[in-house]
């Protein structure tokens, strides 16, 4: 779809019988613009469906005022899961919806638009066991952006009792590895320096296009795991994938997220302490400390067997950098349970973390539990988590103070024009002065860092989220491994 130039209507001036939106939106909405208005959406906690419902509001206001100043309607869209999941609802409670395209439906999107400028209202919401958009590259609109995504997978089987994603996005399936590196190679060519390979569950890659290794046996799940699935057999797994796109490019860094900690074989632990370029940061979403709840959430691991699985990865990546995800207050949660989960953040000591409130969703625990933790208990509890959390993180940030941090650079800081921002390898944010810095590669030429470039940072103080340092010198991926 191509933007619209701005037309003379959309500068009308304001006349004095308008209304304070009306003028509101002559003067500062650029939207106004636009001939079709799509909002992206998420299902996974009550919040996200709220901030759209919101939206939606303003949006028909928005939608008022196009028709009656410039005379040409504005389309509406509703794509991703909250579209999958209300169709019904979105069509029926707000009229001023043309569109509304589930996660699977992105292709037909010029189908329902033409359908919507006929004046009808159009819809897709049909999952697939097969699309994965490969052959779809994403345009980079930020020229010269240091980092990018690349989706590898998509949707769930693992039927967590709590979450919407296997019902939003439907079944497990993962994009051939060819059309994975040829994008690589592109983001690579374009000077990307950082990519993160992304997914529902990325770990769980199966890569089924390749005849050959259609009946290749199924890796073994990380020890005292199990899944509601029967295993798996066959295709290119997630360490051969690992492996393909770490050889690409030696100077672009490799993460990924999010994967299950289930499906972390030694195969891939080994990869990744051996890999200079895959970072040395695991996401291993926890979600609670108690057995009991995790058996109530489905989880298929038991609080033991969580920690057996993080002292086997500190063992096998000295030096990695943790991050996980927890709720708060999920059904039938006690006191002492919510205590359990507070001691799993304390023993693990996590660098990064993502916590929740439990959010009810139309999910097996809504059909069969009961969601008995009141509104203020959860967020009691997640405040408390919180609190914890930081406490935790800071001291695992404080331990690398003195400490050299190789750092990618992002771009100037929020906070000051004068300082850089970017990311250590364990993806914990480093800021420190613009200031002119030895080059590794250039008998002692002084040279200044720009986004994309490596700068070795030594740290001079931590906080819960950031670190703080003096720049040593500009280096490069490959360099800085060899001298450790
Ligand atoms: N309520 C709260 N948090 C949830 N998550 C998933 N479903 C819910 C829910 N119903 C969290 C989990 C998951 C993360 C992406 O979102 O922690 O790992
Ligand atoms: Fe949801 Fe993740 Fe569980 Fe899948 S593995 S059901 S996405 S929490």
């Amino acid at each position: 779809m191509t933007p619209r130039s701005p037309g003379p209507s959309c500068r009308r001036a304001v006349t004095p019988g308008q209304s304070s939106w009306m003028r509101f939106f002559s003067l500062f909405c650029p939207s106004i613009q636009a001939d079709v208005i799509l909002l992206v959406t998420c299902s996974i906690r009550e919040k996200a469906e709220q901030a759209i419902w919101n939206r939606l509001r303003h949006l028909s206001a928005l939608k008022a005022w196009r028709q009656q100043q410039a005379g040409s309607p504005l389309r509406i869209g509703i794509l991703g899961c909250m579209a999958e999941r209300l169709k019904e609802e979105i069509l029926h409670r707000e009229k001023l919806v043309d569109i509304v395209a589930g996660p699977d439906a992105y292709r037909d999107l010029p189908r329902l638009l033409a359908v919507a400028e006929s004046g009808q209202q159009a819809a897709n919401v049909l999952l697939s066991l097969d699309e994965t958009y490969a052959d779809i590259l994403p345009v980079q609109t930020s020229a010269g952006g240091t980092t990018a995504f690349v989706s590898i997978m998509r949707g769930c089987d693992n039927m967590c009792s709590y979450c919407i994603v296997p019902f939003t996005r439907g079944r497990e399936r993962s994009r051939p590895i060819a059309s994975i590196l040829q994008e690589v190679r592109m983001l690579s060519d374009q000077g990307v320096k950082e990519v993160t390979l992304l997914g529902q569950n990325v770990n769980s890659f199966r890569d089924m296009s390749e005849v050959q290794f259609q009946s290749a046996a199924a890796p073994g799940l990380s020890r005292g795991f199990s899944t509601v699935y029967r295993a798996k057999p066959g295709g290119l797994r997630f360490a051969h994938l690992l492996d393909q796109v770490s050889r690409i490019d030696p100077e672009m860094r490799i993460r990924f997220t999010s994967p299950h900690p289930k499906d972390f074989p030694d195969e891939v632990l080994q990869l990744i302490q051996e890999r200079h370029n895959i970072c040395k940061q695991l996401h291993l979403p926890a979600q609670s400390g108690s057995t009991r709840v995790l058996e109530a959430m489905r989880r298929g691991y038991t609080r033991e067997a969580y920690l057996e699985l993080v002292h086997h990865v500190r063992d096998s990546i000295p030096g990695v950098s943790l991050s996980s995800d927890f709720i708060a207050g999920f059904c039938g949660e006690t006191e002492e349970d919510h205590q359990q989960t507070v001691s799993l953040l304390q023993d693990v000591r996590y660098n990064v973390g993502f916590l929740f409130a439990y959010s009810m969703r139309e999910t097996r625990a809504f059909h069969r539990l009961q969601d008995d933790v009141p509104a203020e208990v959860k967020q009691r509890r997640l405040q408390e988590l919180i609190t914890v959390f930081r406490e935790e993180a800071a001291r695992a940030n404080e331990a690398m103070v003195g400490q050299c941090q190789l750092v990618l650079v992002e771009g100037p800081s929020k906070r000051s024009a004068l300082e850089l921002c970017g990311r250590n390898d364990g993806n914990i944010k480093v800021i420190f002065p613009d200031a002119e810095v030895e080059d590794a590669a250039g008998c002692q030429a002084l040279a200044r860092a720009q986004p994309g470039d490596y700068v070795l940072v030594k740290v001079t103080s931590a906080s819960s989220q950031t670190l703080r340092g003096v720049p040593l010198r500009r280096t490069t991926l490959s360099r800085s491994a060899a001298c450790h």
